[in-house]
């Protein structure tokens, strides 16, 4: 059954022309729309997945949660969560899901390039850290983490896990558990 917030989202895909996504900072008024979209995306099994372990001992920042828009219509959604890897601090990218009724349009990847964007320029995180397909975000910028290098707190597929620097470097250095952000300056 659809859900009240979803409907939009499969109203608007139903009338062409669609416009170019847009992007924004989520708010409140997103939150069912979210939670929609990554039962959509993830189905009933994303609460077991190891990213949401993450999400769940580390909150996400409000201020990196971004919503895609399309012809003002919420489609797609990237969340980011402040964390440091062996007293390096950065953030971990994800969820990013876009509704299916609009993929393929450049939501995802505008999602993507926005929230490291925002992330980075405040300065205060040296990397993204994400677990995802090479394939998709390898052009965005992330290389793959050599295996086993950082601890994440439950089973991960090691090929997947990727990291975006302005710092050329830190992807042979960064190494240990997943801790909160701020950890490795306050030790
Ligand atoms: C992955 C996802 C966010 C992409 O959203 P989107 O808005 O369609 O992304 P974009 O429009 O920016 O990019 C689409 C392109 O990426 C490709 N792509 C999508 N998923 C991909 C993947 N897992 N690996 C490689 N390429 C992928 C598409 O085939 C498309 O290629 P094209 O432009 O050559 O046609 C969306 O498919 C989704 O929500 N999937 C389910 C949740 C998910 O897997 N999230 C990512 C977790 S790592």
């Amino acid at each position: 059954m659809l859900t009240p917030s979803l409907q939009a989202a499969n109203a608007a895909a139903a009338l062409p022309p669609l416009g170019l996504p847009t992007v924004r900072l989520a708010t409140s008024d997103d939150d069912a729309f979210v939670d929609d979209l990554q039962a959509i995306a993830f189905g009933p099994g994303r609460f077991a997945r190891t990213a949401f372990r993450v999400r769940e001992r580390f909150p996400i920042d409000p201020g990196l949660s971004l919503i895609a828009e399309v012809n003002g219509v919420p489609c797609g959604s990237v969340w980011m969560t402040p964390i440091s890897v062996g007293g390096v601090d950065g953030y971990l990218l994800g969820p990013l899901a876009t509704h299916p009724n609009f993929r393929k349009r450049g939501a995802g990847k505008l999602l993507a390039r926005e929230v490291v964007r925002l992330a980075m320029s405040r300065g205060d995180g040296r990397f993204v850290l994400l677990v995802g397909d090479f394939d998709y975000y390898g052009p965005l910028g992330f290389v793959r983490v050599p295996e086993g290098r950082v601890i994440f707190p439950g089973p991960v597929d090691p090929t997947r896990v990727l990291l975006h620097s302005d710092d050329p470097s830190l992807v042979d250095r960064l190494e240990g558990p997943i801790a909160a952000f701020g950890a490795g300056s306050r030790s």
